[in-house]
């Protein structure tokens, strides 16, 4: 994160909502008797890069719509920089959107799809062409001018869409799906590139995305959505390491989830017992609720320990068999099988097994965490 994201994440978590640059008030979408988005309410601080994640048709592109004006709310308000867009056309909206297809104009050179929105809003031909070789500057795109769309790579044909939505100076850039159209490695360069750019233009930014990981690496704060509704709503971090929900731990990297009723509870620490573990899991915070409540116990997968022999210090662990290993580079990832039958996953770092033999294949290991590894989920 650069110091002009930290600034807007610090006045995200502080800004009283009448500041906000975005402001979304109760906003619902019906199309006929299906409801797209059933009420969210959202503030985006000047400068952040917000992210919108969650499954398909869960009501992410809609909400964008309706922030672009390409589809009007059934009810609620959307308010950006102090203004009710209520009454404005699209094309009079402070907004930018770059459609999840972004088709460019296959004809036309590069160039001219960049000029394509600034000659359509009667701006004099001197302009146009300073303002389109700022920004395929911007994209380092400027040695491409000439070419068409068809003689360009996934990534080129990306920063010129890019390019096309900044050149019209939004104060709100709507990204939908922006590197939807590219393969992992030029998406993980791109990503990096397109923080740095809207950093050096300085402009707030709402993305859509269905991939967590690139929400978590991009995003100066996200909201995980499901079924038209925001259902949590935080930094990278807080979102991972303290999700709310059974729904966004899942969603949100991958994570042992783990059923169960508190059976002690005490104000400083809790104990679980959970159907596929040996014994109750010991948890060193308190909950609110009751004895016996159902709770849902998640441990991400590189806080589980994994060794050959009972781990002495905690009474969180199992005994059980290896029955999948995945290298994955830096991490390998273990299955392992529970004599319950429930599978767990340990991503062991592969710096541990240099000077030890790593497990193999149908051994017999534990599983270990540490009292604070865990997260209780009571919704
Ligand atoms: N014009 C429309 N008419 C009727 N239903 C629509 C229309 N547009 C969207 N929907 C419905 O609204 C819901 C939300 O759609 P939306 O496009 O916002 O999903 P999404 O979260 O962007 O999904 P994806 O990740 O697949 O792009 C879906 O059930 C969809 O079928
Ligand atoms: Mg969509």
């Amino acid at each position: 994160m650069n110091a002009a994201q930290a600034q807007a994440l610090h006045h995200a978590s502080t800004a009283p909502d009448a500041d906000a640059f975005v402001r979304i008030v109760d906003v619902v979408k019906k199309f006929g008797e299906a409801t797209a988005v059933a009420g969210v309410n959202l503030s985006v601080a000047r400068n952040e890069l917000f992210a919108l994640l969650g499954s398909s048709g869960c009501g992410k592109s809609t909400l964008l719509r309706m922030l672009a004006g390409f589809e009007e709310v059934t009810s609620g308000r959307i308010i950006i920089d102090g203004e009710d867009m209520a009454a404005l056309p699209p094309y009079k909206r402070p907004v930018n959107m770059m459609f999840q297809s972004y088709a460019l104009f296959p004809h036309m050179s590069v160039a001219a799809n960049i000029a394509f929105g600034l000659k359509q809003e009667k701006i004099g031909p001197r302009e146009i062409d300073e303002r389109v070789a700022d920004v395929l500057e911007l994209v380092q795109m400027s040695k491409y001018a000439r070419r068409k769309p068809y003689q360009l790579s996934g990534g080129q044909q990306q920063r010129v869409a890019l390019a096309r939505s900044l050149v019209k100076r939004p104060k709100l850039l709507l990204l939908d799906e922006p590197m939807s159209a590219l393969d992992k490695q030029i998406r993980q360069r791109t990503q990096i590139e397109l923080v740095n750019i809207l950093d050096k233009v300085g402009v707030t930014c709402m993305m859509v995305t269905h991939d967590q990981e690139e929400a978590m690496t991009m995003a100066t704060r996200l909201a995980v959505m499901s079924e038209g509704r925001i259902v949590q709503l935080g930094t990278p971090h807080e979102v991972y390491e303290y999700p709310n929900t059974r729904f966004s731990a899942a969603f949100i990297g991958s994570t042992n989830l783990f059923d169960g009723n508190v059976s002690v509870d005490n104000p400083d620490h809790i104990y679980v017992e959970c159907a596929a573990l040996p014994q109750p899991v010991f948890i060193s915070h308190g909950i609110t609720g009751p004895l016996g409540m159902p709770v849902t116990l998640s441990i991400r997968p590189e806080r589980v320990r994994l060794t050959r022999t009972a781990p002495d210090n905690t009474p969180n662990q199992a005994p059980g068999k290896v029955c999948n290993i995945a290298y994955m580079g830096s991490y390998t990832l273990y299955h392992v099988q529970l004599a319950s039958g429930k599978n767990v996953m340990a991503n062991v770092s592969t710096l541990a097994f240099d000077n030890v033999d790593p497990p193999s294949y149908d051994e017999e290991v534990f599983v270990s965490w540490a009292p604070d590894a865990v997260t209780v989920l009571t919704k």
